[in-house]
């Protein structure tokens, strides 16, 4: 089946090596156009098309969920059929996709009957419970959880890093693929040129999480205590036990016997599986701080030989999905904003770790989109391989 990858005309353009005077007029259309870009009002239109799969969204109602029509329309997904499935609180609510009204129904052990692609984010026990049930009917399932990501023989796939891991899977024909975590996503579409290039043998991560990273829910207690806090009232804490707004904390995941988080131990253990080597040493502290949708992550790597500064920039400029923001005299450099509702994965801050004597140290700064990247866009990726 052929696919027709067409720009969305709502997409800003890729901020690759742009000028300062460039890039400040491309800051400034992202934040003229982010407000008035609503879900599903993108001009190009999703495939609909005889020969297309029957596609079914699990968690439609959720931060990724929407996040998925959005993704598949930009990328005029081809389609047969959509079923949009959810909890039973959101079954009978209307979803339009590409000009048509779909009802949300609720998800049963019935609803992956002629479903084709399963595209999956209703949490992880969710997941464990329908994706084998769906799989086993002959649905192919990405999965967004964490609940197969380690589990061997399920691919984890970022598809600029291994699509060669998918194998013979296709749509129609069963399997599980697992979605890697977000801040995992981010920080291997920035490190993975460089360690084709020259290997990584170490890697110190910092990441600065969104709160959509937490879901729907923690995206709206973030904006309704910024208000609240503005206004002088006490903030209403109902996903985080902390007040949010105005403030940041180590990551919500639960805390291992060896002071790690879960976020933490994910990003050590499926870099490891993504890059197939047990030979990268790798840790993370990955804190949750007030921004609406984007991660940041500052990378620092040992690398396995020299690399200079000025060949890590060709390296990174030439990587699909990255962008180079790279600005020293402007002191402009990736933010979140600038990665929010966008494909690519920016990087910047791209210089030697003067901390050592050789040049086998790099540190880079990188925001990404993480529930477009670190989520849909990955996973409808995934899908495209499976056509
Ligand atoms: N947020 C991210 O950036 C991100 C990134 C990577 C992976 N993920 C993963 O994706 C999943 C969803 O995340 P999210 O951020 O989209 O969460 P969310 O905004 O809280 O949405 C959760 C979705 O799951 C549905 N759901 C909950 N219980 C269900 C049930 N019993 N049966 C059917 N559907 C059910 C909800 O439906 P109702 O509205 O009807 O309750 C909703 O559509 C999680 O596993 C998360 O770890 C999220």
């Amino acid at each position: 089946m052929q696919l027709q990858l067409q720009p969305c005309s709502c997409q800003s353009p890729s901020p690759r090596h742009l000028t300062s005077s460039s890039l400040r007029s491309a800051a400034l259309e992202q934040r003229r156009r982010r407000p008035s870009r609503p879900a599903n009002k993108c001009v190009v239109r999703a495939g609909k098309t005889a020969d297309g799969p029957t596609v079914a969204i699990v968690g439609v109602s959720g931060a990724v969920g929407k996040e998925f029509l959005r993704v598949l329309t930009e990328r005029n997904f081809p389609y047969k059929d959509m079923k949009m499935l959810a909890s039973a609180r959101s079954a009978g609510k209307q979803v339009d996709f590409d000009g048509q009204h779909y009802t949300v129904e609720e998800l049963n052990e019935q609803s992956f009957k002629g479903v084709d692609i399963a595209l999956f984010s209703a949490g992880g026990s969710i997941s464990k419970k329908f994706g084998p049930l769906a799989a086993d009917q002959g649905t192919t399932v990405v999965d967004n959880s964490s609940a197969f990501r380690m589990t061997e023989g399920v691919p984890l796939i970022i598809p600029e890093v291994n699509p060669e891991d998918i194998g013979s899977l296709k749509a129609g024909q069963g399997g599980i693929i697992a979605n890697p975590n977000c801040s995992t996503i981010i920080a291997l579409m920035a490190a993975t040129p460089i360690h084709k290039a020259v290997g990584i043998k170490r890697m110190v991560i910092s990441t600065y999480q969104a709160a959509s990273g937490a879901g729907q829910a923690a995206m709206d207690e973030l904006e309704l205590q910024t208000r609240e806090v503005l206004e002088g009232k006490q903030p209403t804490t109902q996903i985080f036990p902390f007040q949010y707004a105005f403030n940041l904390f180590s990551h919500n995941s639960p805390m291992g016997p060896n002071g790690y988080n879960e976020e933490e131990m994910k990003m050590v253990k499926e870099t490891k599986k993504i890059w197939k080597t047990e030979d990268v040493a790798i840790t993370a502290t990955c804190i949750r701080v007030p921004i609406m949708r984007a991660h940041a992550e500052s990378l620092n790597l040992e690398l396995a030989s020299d690399l200079s500064e000025s060949k890590a920039k060709e390296i990174l400029s030439s990587a699909a999905g990255v962008s180079l923001i790279d600005d020293r005299e402007h002191n402009r450099f990736p933010t979140p904003l600038d990665a929010s509702n966008n494909d690519d994965v920016y990087v910047g801050r791209i210089r030697r770790d003067i901390s050592r004597q050789d040049e086998c140290g790099l540190d880079l700064f990188v925001c990404g989109d993480q529930i477009k990247k670190g989520a849909a866009l990955n996973a409808v990726q995934i899908a495209e391989l499976l056509l």
